[in-house]
């Protein structure tokens, strides 16, 4: 049993389906919850710790009065903000999030300074870095949930079009989790067989297109609010990796220093997850069209970082 505890703030329904899905499945043992809500908090905690009982699994979940019950986290897992609703770029959100990350990330720098932190608030680049201008972490201290979900959006547009390798399709995405993001349809394949095999051209770049909406098209369904069983998912395997130091490559947020040519600037790119957090940045060999078009997304999300420079860090 591993003995680990995982700090949540901000319970709202990607929150309260991550706590679900880290409680079913033991990846820790403690799970402690925070937001402004405190009484739907404590109903939460309390039937997430008794799914897990009914699950068999030993993981102990708890609502948090106050900061100071983040002692310990060994994880803390940010998703408290405001989601976009229809209409709504995630970009609306920047300043009214940055200050929400502000008091969340105090509360962290006092209770919780030694955990590694994960990011799901959007925008989600901006709010990375956010997240390391306010705490002076180390870049390698926070990452940002937007990669895996973004692939696995992809290889699901991928399966719908093929029709067969459920559970076979690795699909890569880079950049900013934004409407310019990278889907990599040459770093693509199912069951090892790249992508341009089994797909045409222009089947290729429907997918990539749907993936970049794939985000927008569930908020114009949903009206009130984002997706959150597939960024719940997309998180808790970060969560796993860091906790049992797995090892494992993903494609995260992360604070460029020199990597791909761009430095101080967050951006989506395949990092190994461990312990330490983000333990190795690995530089694809992108070719001039896919280079172009990552510094695009990162020149985009330089827009957003400089808009909080300016108005909310100066
Ligand atoms: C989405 C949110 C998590 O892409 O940005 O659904």
């Amino acid at each position: 049993m591993i003995n680990k505890k995982v700090g949540i703030i901000g319970v709202g329904n990607v929150g309260s389906t991550l706590a679900y899905t880290l409680a079913s499945k033991g990846i820790c043992s403690n799970i402690v919850l925070k937001d402004i809500r405190e009484n739907i908090v404590q109903a939460m905690a309390l039937d997430i710790s008794q799914s897990a009982n009914a699950a068999k699994s030993h993981t102990v979940v708890r609502s948090a009065s106050s900061g100071k019950d983040l002692e310990g986290c060994d994880v803390v897992v940010i998703t408290a903000g405001l989601p976009r609703t229809p209409g709504m770029s995630r970009d609306d959100l920047l300043l009214k999030n940055a200050s929400i990350m502000q008091s969340v990330m105090d509360d962290i720098k006092t209770y919780a300074s030694n955990a590694i932190i994960v990011v799901v608030s959007n925008p989600l680049d901006a709010m990375v870095y956010s997240a390391l201008k306010i705490s002076g972490f180390p870049r390698e201290q926070i990452v940002g949930m937007a990669g895996i979900l973004d692939s696995a959006r992809m290889s699901h547009f991928i399966l719908e079009k093929l029709g067969y390798g459920a559970g076979q399709v690795e699909s890569s995405v880079m950049g900013g989790h934004g409407d310019d993001m990278v889907p990599l349809p040459n770093f693509s394949t199912v069951a090892g067989v790249p992508l341009s095999e089994v797909l045409s051209a222009e089947d290729i770049q429907e997918i990539v297109d749907k993936t970049k909406n794939g985000g927008l098209q569930i908020v114009k369904l949903l009206e009130t609010g984002s997706a959150y069983y597939a960024p719940a998912h997309a998180t808790s395997l970060m969560v796993e990796a860091i906790l049992h130091n797995q090892k494992k490559i993903y494609p995260c947020a992360v604070m460029l220093d020199g990597e791909y040519g761009h430095e101080n600037i967050v951006s989506g790119v395949p990092v190994m997850l461990g312990s330490k957090g983000v333990e190795k940045i690995i530089e694809l060999n992108l070719n001039e069209e896919q280079a172009k078009l990552f510094a695009s997304s990162v020149a985009s999300v330089r827009e957003l970082t400089t808009t909080l420079d300016t108005k909310f860090f100066n």
